[in-house]
């Protein structure tokens, strides 16, 4: 767009005023779109040991950064890792019983890296979703013969072993270890089978296309269903990317798996979030999202880079608005004495603890937009920023504004079909110190008006 002189002046009388339009929003109670499951993190490889070890206070302080609703982001996901290894700290069945239908002899030590503690300890937050993913199927279950490396699980579409098939025995593996969290008093809610099958690495890693993961599923399925486990759902393929995910996505559907089948999984290393997946009306999530290559950074906003919050912050609600995402899960949560990278929320050295721009990030969605809430169809636009209404089980409506933009800008929003009487707002930005601040929303005839300051997110509750 040109400007004319005049009106390039007058805009710059505007910006220099910090005055912005007030932009006409408004969002449905009664016309939903998908369900929010919630927000969450790993601690796999060992990072849930380490975060056990640190002292009593700062552990403390690391589970409140993620979990606590009124100190923290209020997470509600855990993503453990399934072990596939050769000891039996890190795997249930670290042996070969010899042939696929000989007798497996598991083992459990009631730890599982750290992970048992981690899942018991977001429980008494009230986390209920608990998502176990293998990476690999045991080495002596592969084509390859290690866990590392690729390689198939013999029997799939296309890979046979000289040693057999090992399809129901990976199953009932899988089954076992949802069976020994269970008596430890987690309920496993969802399980899946691969992680970033279309990449080959140097550690646990299996290869798949969704062709050959639907040669295994309905295996997988039956074991659970015979093991009294029908409530667990089943999560496929968390792929390095979206767009890879997609791919498989529709292999999966034509191959007749849907049915079995409780969630689409995407990571989004390979490409992020562009549009939605036809899932055929499975919800979809991201399972692994990260910044693993800049230094450890806390910072809200400065140029837009990976590491940064407001970067995240727009990743989350693009996820959430163009991708239809259901739920949003980060790589790591607290690391302890890492290599100080930004692929986890919260860092420490063994006695501080120290969130991220990125926790605060996920904060402004996880603290307030609860598991179970309905997205509503809205209309209205506002210049640079995504936002969304939500409505919570209680019947509160949660709306989230990511301002990407160096205007500030104002809302005002109404519910068509609830009149709030109570609002309360949060923001976070540059200026809130590593934290979330409250801001001023004013109710007027039905309509919570509230300003968005530039790269900020503001969060808005109302209730009756
Ligand atoms: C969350 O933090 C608040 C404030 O420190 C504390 O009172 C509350 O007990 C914490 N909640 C949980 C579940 O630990
Ligand atoms: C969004 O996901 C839900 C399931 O969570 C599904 O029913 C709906 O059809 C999806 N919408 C689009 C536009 O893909
Ligand atoms: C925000 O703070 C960062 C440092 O954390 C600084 O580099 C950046 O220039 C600031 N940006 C704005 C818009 O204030």
């Amino acid at each position: 767009m040109r400007l004319t002189s005049f009106q390039h002046a007058a805009n710059v009388a505007l910006f220099a005023a910090g005055v912005s339009c007030q932009s006409s929003l408004t969002a449905s109670y009664s016309n939903t779109l998908q369900t929010i499951t919630g927000f969450g993190v790993s601690q796999a490889f060992g990072r849930a040991q380490e975060f056990y070890n640190m002292s009593p206070t700062p552990r403390q302080k690391g589970l409140d950064y993620l979990f606590n609703t009124t100190t923290g982001a209020g997470l509600t996901i855990v993503r453990n890792r399934v072990g596939s290894g050769t000891v039996a700290s890190d795997s249930i069945l670290p042996t070969s019983p010899g042939c696929p239908t000989c007798q497996p002899s598991y083992s459990w030590d009631g730890v599982d890296r750290g992970q048992v503690w981690f899942s018991k300890a977001a429980q008494s937050y009230g986390v209920k979703t608990f998502y176990a993913d293998a990476w690999s199927a045991p080495g002596f279950m592969k084509t390859n013969g290690v866990e590392t490396n690729g390689g198939y699980l013999c029997g799939v579409t296309g890979h046979t072993c000289s040693s057999g098939d090992w399809r129901q025995a990976f199953a009932n593996m899988l089954a076992q270890y949802v069976k020994y969290y269970q008596q430890e008093g987690i309920a496993i809610t969802h399980l899946g089978f691969l992680n970033e099958p279309d990449y080959t690495t140097s550690y646990s890693s299996m290869q798949s296309n969704g062709k050959e993961a639907a040669s295994f599923i309905p295996t997988l399925r039956n074991t659970l269903n015979n093991n009294g486990l029908s409530s667990v759902q089943l999560a496929c393929c968390d792929a390095m990317g979206w767009s890879s995910q997609r791919t498989i996505t529709t292999d999966l559907l034509s191959s007749g798996v849907q049915g079995q089948l409780g969630v689409i999984t995407s990571h989004t290393y390979g490409s992020d979030v562009d549009g939605t997946i036809n899932t055929n009306g499975l919800p979809i999530w991201v399972t692994e999202a990260a910044d693993l290559n800049s230094a450890w950074c806390t910072t809200w906003y400065s140029n837009g880079g990976l590491c940064e919050g407001l970067t995240w912050a727009k990743r989350i609600a693009t996820g959430i608005v163009t991708g239809n995402l259901s739920a949003y899960i980060y790589w790591q949560g607290v690391e302890v004495n890492q290599f100080q990278a930004s692929s986890y929320l919260v860092a420490s050295d063994g006695t501080n603890v120290t969130p991220s721009g990125r926790l605060w990030a996920f904060a402004m969605w996880s603290r307030y937009v609860r598991p179970g809430a309905l997205r509503l169809s809205t209309t209205g636009a506002i210049t640079n920023v995504i936002w969304a209404a939500l409505r919570n089980t209680d019947g509160s409506v949660v709306a989230v504004f990511t301002n990407t933009g160096g205007s500030a800008q104002s809302a005002s929003l109404k519910i068509d079909g609830y009149t709030p009487n109570r609002a309360s707002g949060w923001v976070v930005n540059n200026n809130t110190g590593n934290n979330i601040a409250s801001q001023s929303v004013s109710l007027s005839g039905g309509a919570a008006v509230v300003s968005i300051p530039a790269y900020s997110v503001v969060t808005v509750v109302l209730n009756q």
